[in-house]
């Protein structure tokens, strides 16, 4: 795999090209917004769906002034003042700069701007980078290096940033609506969102509407079937499962066992790794428990990842 500096990452990028570059969520697969075949590119590799936007990423807030008129707005910056850089991805009515390739022809535009330092300094060499995770549609979100190269070989460029420290997509939020509302939960809580912004914020779930384009498929799910354990009973394990359970604390060196000893971060920034590695390891199902601690900020962000994984 062609690992890149961070000049070179820039160089190609500018260049036309797409490269794949480590945030604090998940590896996101960039172009430049101005680069339509580079986004082009970016949806045939992952095979993903056309109608399907992709969240542009800043890396300081005079960006925010050509993406949007909303880039004053007093919840944006109430928002970006606390949350930016970190993962909430805000939802706002888009400038015409930004093209309908990457807003897959809504009047919405989604951003963020990443807390990791590659990712900033290389936004700062690039402007504005579309990207979506770097997986193919359908496979869980690659947190490290090694995800990325198990889903595109070794053709495609990528900047190499180690693990990523959240390891779940970030929140998406939706400001145009009358009500603010969670699209997609992540790493800043609905009660977080609602502290800053001082009003309720409502789910999609609420609605029973699916407005984020994204969440209509399947996601995050390994090859490896995930059974959810709902009740306390003591467990039979089947021959070769992968038991991934909040009592113990971790030890990598019990097989088909991965007890995370009740730490939501933890087990977010493990998930990913954890599904992809049972795939590899050919286990025949994947038993894991939705997270029960409704208080904890990743609840909501777990919970959604784990029930999706299990195709509920
Ligand atoms: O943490 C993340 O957000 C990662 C890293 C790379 O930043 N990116 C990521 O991108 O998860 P992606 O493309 O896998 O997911 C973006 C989600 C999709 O569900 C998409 O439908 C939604 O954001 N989205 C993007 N633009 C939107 C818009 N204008 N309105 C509603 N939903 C939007
Ligand atoms: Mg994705």
């Amino acid at each position: 795999m062609p690992k890149r500096t961070l000049d070179e990452a820039a160089g190609r990028i500018n260049g036309g090209g797409v490269v794949a570059f480590p945030t604090e969520t998940v590896y996101g697969l960039g172009a430049r917004i101005d680069h339509i075949p580079a986004l082009d590119r970016i949806f045939e590799l992952k095979g993903r769906p056309g109608n399907n936007p992709l969240i542009v990423h800043i890396s300081n807030l005079d960006m925010l002034r050509a993406l949007t008129p909303w880039h004053e707005h007093p919840k944006v910056k109430a928002l970006a003042d606390v949350f930016w850089p970190g993962p909430l991805a805000i939802v706002v009515p888009r400038n015409p700069i930004v093209p309908d390739r990457v807003t897959a022809g809504l009047e919405t535009v989604a951003i963020r701007m990443p807390n990791h330092p590659l990712a900033l300094q290389l936004i700062e060499m690039t402007g504005a980078l579309a990207a979506p995770s770097a997986n193919r549609s359908g496979r869980p979100s690659p947190t490290r290096v090694a995800h990325v190269v198990e889903d595109f070989g070794d053709e495609l460029d990528v900047l190499d940033g180690g693990p990523c420290t959240v390891g779940l997509e970030s929140t998406v939020l939706d400001l145009t609506s009358v009500q603010a509302a969670v699209l997609r939960p992540g790493g800043i809580s609905s009660k977080q969102i609602e502290e800053v912004l001082g009003e309720a914020v409502t789910s999609d779930r609420d609605e029973g509407v699916v407005r984020s384009p994204g969440t209509r498929y399947r996601h995050y799910a390994p090859k490896t079937p995930v059974q959810l354990v709902i009740d306390d009973g003591p467990l039979t394990k089947p021959a070769n499962a992968l038991v991934i359970s909040p009592d113990a604390s971790p030890d990598r060196s019990v097989d088909g066992f991965y007890g995370y000893g009740g730490d939501y971060g933890l087990l977010a920034s493990e998930l990913y790794d954890r599904f992809r590695q049972a795939d590899l390891e050919g286990r025949a199902v994947i038993m894991i428990s939705p997270p029960r601690d409704r208080s904890h900020p990743m609840h909501a962000a777990l919970d959604n990842r784990i029930r999706k994984a299990a195709d509920l």
